[in-house]
């Protein structure tokens, strides 16, 4: 049986870091009120002539390295980003002539908010699995900062810049749990709930990007929820139960969040993976970027069975289960 096997994985942040003191400084906050409701320390900021183009470029190549493979042997380039260089061509585009991936590739970009690396695995794996195409390079990235009210302190300490990024190559397996590769992904949505977590803006509606608006404890509540169900929905179709989980790698959207998830699910705090104090809620970057981090950390090894999930603007949400 074919599968998408996870043979790279790279990231990037932007060099300046904004900690929540300097945030202080200019927003009414506390850095214990964001410490202690979300998780997070610091964010990053892109620079003013940095693109998530370049956030996505740098990330790809690492990832690209870490596959030990050149630009030329790949086949599709998935930018999963709600904040693309511009409304068009696709980010994917860019970035596939910046990384000197060949003419010919399928290059497209994937818009499902947070849960963009969730939906775009489900599309790499289908793509792969349909003998389309044999390599993939799947990258989450934003600029966030970009879309965010400095005035409004209930969204903009939450969010920030970076990029990561996976390559994904065929494989052949036995059609077990047991084989690498990518084992089940759900990807859901529910557009009735599009309000609570939108921006306020849009080229076809107002002409502009908007701004991030959020009914913070209202996605809160769906999130714990739809969250919980995906991961049981995917560990159900693959015949697994939390106890086999070697690491859980969550969109880093609230520590509190994943705390809520980890222990409704039975997974102890040991196995998951957290990167939210280093750079806040990164949307599509955040689970790639978390990824590369647990594979540099030794905490993710080959054979490890990985349960990712997120949740999103749209709503969207999903999960899916891997083995490295
Ligand atoms: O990645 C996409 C998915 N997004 C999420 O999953 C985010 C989900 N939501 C959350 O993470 C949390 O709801 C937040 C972190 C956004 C907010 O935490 P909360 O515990 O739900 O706080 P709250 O919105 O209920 O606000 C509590 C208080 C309010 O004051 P009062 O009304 O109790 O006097 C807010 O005005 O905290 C106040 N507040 C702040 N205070 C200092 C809100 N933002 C801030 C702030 N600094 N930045």
């Amino acid at each position: 049986m074919r599968r998408s096997v996870i043979t790279g994985t790279g990231s990037y942040l932007p060099e300046r870091i904004l900690t929540n003191e300097e945030l202080a400084t200019f927003v009414d906050t506390s850095d214990e009120w964001i410490r202690t409701r979300t998780g997070i320390r610091q964010r990053h900021v892109a620079a003013e002539n940095e693109l998530t183009s370049d956030l996505a470029a740098h990330a790809a190549e690492k990832a690209l390295e870490s596959a030990e493979l050149a630009p030329g042997d790949v086949d599709a380039v998935l930018v999963a980003t709600t904040t693309p260089d511009y409304t068009f061509p696709a980010t994917a585009c860019v970035v596939q002539e910046k990384l000197g991936v060949p003419a010919g590739a399928m290059a497209f970009d994937l818009q499902a908010v947070c849960s963009g690396f969730i939906y775009g695995l489900t599309v790499a794996d289908s793509l792969i699995r349909s003998g389309q195409v044999r390599r993939v390079l799947l990258i989450g990235a934003e600029t966030l900062t970009r879309l965010l009210d400095w005035q409004d302190r209930t969204t903009c300490v939450l969010f920030g810049d970076g990029a990561g990024a996976v390559v994904l190559e065929a494989g052949e397996g036995e059609g077990t749990v047991a084989d690498r590769g990518v084992l089940h992904t759900v990807s859901r949505a529910d557009g009735r709930y599009r309000e609570l977590l939108h921006t306020d803006g849009g080229p076809s509606s107002t002409g502009t990007v908007g701004h991030i608006r959020m009914q913070g404890r209202e996605v809160f509540r769906h999130a714990v929820t739809n969250i919980a169900d995906a991961m049981r929905e995917v560990m159900q179709a693959a015949g697994v139960s939390a106890r086999d989980i070697d690491l859980f790698v969550p969109h880093q959207a609230n520590v509190r969040i994943l705390d809520a998830t980890a222990r409704k699910l039975g997974i102890p705090p040991e196995k998951v993976m957290l990167t939210i104090a280093e750079h806040g809620n990164t949307s599509a970057a955040s689970i790639p970027l978390a990824l590369d981090a647990a594979v540099k950390q030794g905490r993710a090894k080959p054979g490890d069975l990985l349960l990712l999930e997120a949740m999103g603007g749209g709503f969207t949400w999903g999960a899916a289960l891997l083995r490295l």
